[in-house]
């Protein structure tokens, strides 16, 4: 008989519970106002997220795939070229560049942060390299400084996948205003999710604003002119009305976050995992709490059987997935994101969690360990 999870991984319907009058409002609202693409609620998300970003546009997209294929079409990137990622995201960060007809170029991550390492960057640049596409895996910004400096050093466009970073900072700088266009994903449980899919691109260049646009709808700046050949990835406005109402309780839930992640820390010292760090002035927002586990297979299973869930967020690295087998990499080759991967596990992680909860799961893993 399986058991039941009593602290499950995610929980999205208290914090449902807690806004649904909000939501419940907004959604009258755009049903109301009687425009569902296009309309006045989506430019007033875009507004706000823009602002909340520190960046001077926001453009709202079907999903963060869509952004990161978007975005990467309005650097002008395509067959030819060359963009620099990790092994260790989920499949869409690679997928965004392979749809381009651009080749996905894999760069190992750093021991600490499981961020990429730019110093293996610097190794893989091409005369073909035309961007570097980084993740702020589980909430913590990469060191961009040193990222910045090889992108302006060769030339090089830099997307950020911020699909795990809303309201993440580095030295004070928000995520998706480090680099030339932020990704993000409003899947419904990232930091700050949609009830279905949606996403954004940011930017501060109006260039690249002014593309993203055009691409997001059809082609078009004015109705029925379409200047290149554009998608149908607009984010819908009862999708924008709801992300207008978790944007101004963002804060709260990162700060939610943030006290788990750290009472998480406090709890496990003394235990043999490795806890989650901070560094590079980044402000992380813990969209995953990952901790690193001798025996993780055992240690999952045991939870699971306290009634505990848990995920190993991603199990299997990018270019080792079937679509990518042609281009013939093994594990060991990327020894970094290899060797995380045995040992990664992510804990419950979510603004509402209670004091309970997360002293139940730290005592599961000490109680695993004696
Ligand atoms: C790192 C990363 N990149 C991209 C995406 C794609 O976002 P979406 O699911 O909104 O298309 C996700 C989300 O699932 C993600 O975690």
């Amino acid at each position: 008989m399986p058991v039941e999870i009593s602290i499950p991984f995610e929980n999205l319907t208290v914090q449902y519970g807690l806004l649904r009058e909000e939501i419940h409002a907004a959604l009258d609202d755009v049903a109301l106002g009687g425009k569902f693409t296009m309309g006045p609620f989506l430019q007033r998300f875009e507004q706000e997220f823009a602002a909340y970003t520190e960046t001077r546009y926001c453009v709202g997209i079907s999903s963060g795939t869509a952004a990161l294929h978007l975005a990467l079409l309005a650097c002008g990137i395509g067959p030819g070229d060359e963009v620099i990622t990790v092994p260790n995201t989920y499949i869409a960060t690679v997928f965004a560049i392979s749809y381009t007809g651009a080749t996905p170029v894999f760069a190992d991550v750093d021991p600490l942060t499981y961020n990429i390492d730019p110093r293996q960057v610097e190794a893989k640049i091409t005369p073909r390299t035309k961007a570097i596409l980084p993740v702020h895996l589980y909430g913590h910004c990469v060191e961009m400084d040193e990222l910045l400096a090889l992108a302006r050093r060769y030339h090089l466009r830099v997307i950020e996948d911020d699909a795990h970073a809303h309201g993440a900072t580095y030295h004070g700088r928000k995520a998706g205003s480090l680099g030339d266009i932020g990704c993000f994903s409003f899947y419904p449980t990232k930091v700050m999710g949609a009830y279905g899919d949606g996403g954004a691109a940011t930017t501060n260049d109006p260039e690249l604003y002014e593309k993203l646009r055009m691409l997001r709808y059809m082609g078009q700046r004015v109705k029925y002119v379409h200047e290149v050949v554009g998608y149908q990835q607009r984010l819908c406005d009862l999708q924008a009305a709801i992300l207008s109402v978790k944007l101004r309780h963002i804060e709260e839930h990162i700060a939610g976050r943030i006290h788990w992640a750290h009472r998480y820390n406090q709890l496990l010292q003394g235990t043999p995992v490795i806890t989650p760090v901070e560094v590079g002035g980044a402000r992380h927002v813990y969209y995953m709490y990952t901790i690193r586990a001798p025996r993780r297979d055992d240690l999952q299973a045991y939870l699971r059987e306290q009634g505990i869930g848990s995920m190993v967020v991603y199990p299997g690295p990018v270019p080792y997935q079937p679509a990518y087998q042609p281009m013939g990499f093994k594990p060991g080759d990327f020894p970094v994101t290899d060797a995380h991967l045995k040992e990664i596990l992510c804990l419950p992680m979510f603004p509402e969690l209670t004091e309970e909860q997360v002293q139940k799961v730290c005592a599961a893993i000490r109680a695993f360990y004696q």
